[in-house]
């Protein structure tokens, strides 16, 4: 199974989100179509969120809200069950900075490598670098709102489970900024014999809930991930935020809650059925 997310938030007037939710659904199938064919639940997961980072409707890759400075800055993050994990924060110019995480993951000793640093390890690793002024959309121009953060869980054939969470992070931001994406245990978790889950939302307030991690760890206690999901979105708002999560436990089950207007979501179970929403 594959579940989406292209982010929560609050419905902007005017905005129809059902193209949110188309875009959701096509990043879905994208990994869907990995799964069925005996892939794994990594290559999933990649493939869903490099989907929706090359989408300029999400806030992730192309498309990302702007810094203070009027720039692009994103930040990544995936793991494994395994506990293999990758991030990366405050990248500019990285088409798809879920890629690059992935690469910390499986060429470094690190987890997490940030700015200049991360943008060497991408040039030495011939990852797709672009002007980073051609990742700054006039959708993105015009906007003050913050839209989600997007990522995907999935479990694949073999049981294993991945997890992956891109984003460009919130609107205005003080540059330099990192929010709960590139982080361990807020943005993104996973455990084996547990569950994967990945978050969208106000990142400070995810970051002091360790969001994921959580929710993670209820699974392991054999919670169900519906409970789950509604429990861990309710540890927000007395760490001053609001958000959402998306869940799989290790048995295919999904979960998934939202304390905002809205949350776009695709899911797509083993059988093929697909399931869609917003709100
Ligand atoms: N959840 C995305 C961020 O706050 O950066």
């Amino acid at each position: 199974m594959i579940f989406v997310h292209g982010g929560a938030g609050d419905l902007v007037p005017g905005e129809d989100p059902r193209p949110h939710v188309s875009g959701c659904l096509s990043a879905a199938r994208a990994g869907a179509a990995v799964l069925s064919a005996g892939g794994s639940a990594l290559d999933a997961v990649i493939a869903a969120v490099v989907a929706l980072e090359d989408d300029p409707l999400f806030n992730a890759g192309t498309g990302s809200v702007l810094n203070l400075d009027g720039d692009v800055e994103c930040d990544a993050s995936v793991m494994t069950g395994e506990l293999q994990a990758g991030a990366v924060g405050a990248v500019r110019g990285v088409k798809n900075p879920i890629r690059l995480a992935r690469l910390v993951m499986e060429k470094t000793r690190h987890v997490l490598l940030v700015a200049d640093g991360a943008l060497r390890f991408a040039r030495e690793q011939g990852v797709a670098l672009v002007d980073p002024a051609s990742m700054v959309t006039d959708r993105a121009r015009s906007r003050w709102a913050s839209p989600g953060t997007v990522g995907a869980v999935a479990r694949d054939r073999r049981g294993h489970l991945a997890a992956a969470t891109s984003t460009g992070g919130t609107s205005r931001k003080l540059p330099g900024r990192l929010g709960d994406t590139p982080l361990i245990g807020c943005g993104t978790y996973t455990h084996a014999g547990a569950g994967a889950a990945s978050a969208t939302g106000i990142g400070e307030a995810i970051i002091k809930s360790t969001l994921t991690r959580w929710a993670v760890d209820r699974l392991a206690g054999g919670q169900d991930p519906m409970e789950t999901a509604r429990a861990a979105v309710e540890q927000l708002p007395r760490a001053g935020g609001t958000g959402g999560i998306i869940l799989v436990d290790a048995a295919g089950r999904p979960g998934f809650a939202f304390n905002t207007q809205r949350m776009s979501r695709a899911y797509i179970d083993p059988q093929g059925v697909e399931n869609a929403g917003f709100d």
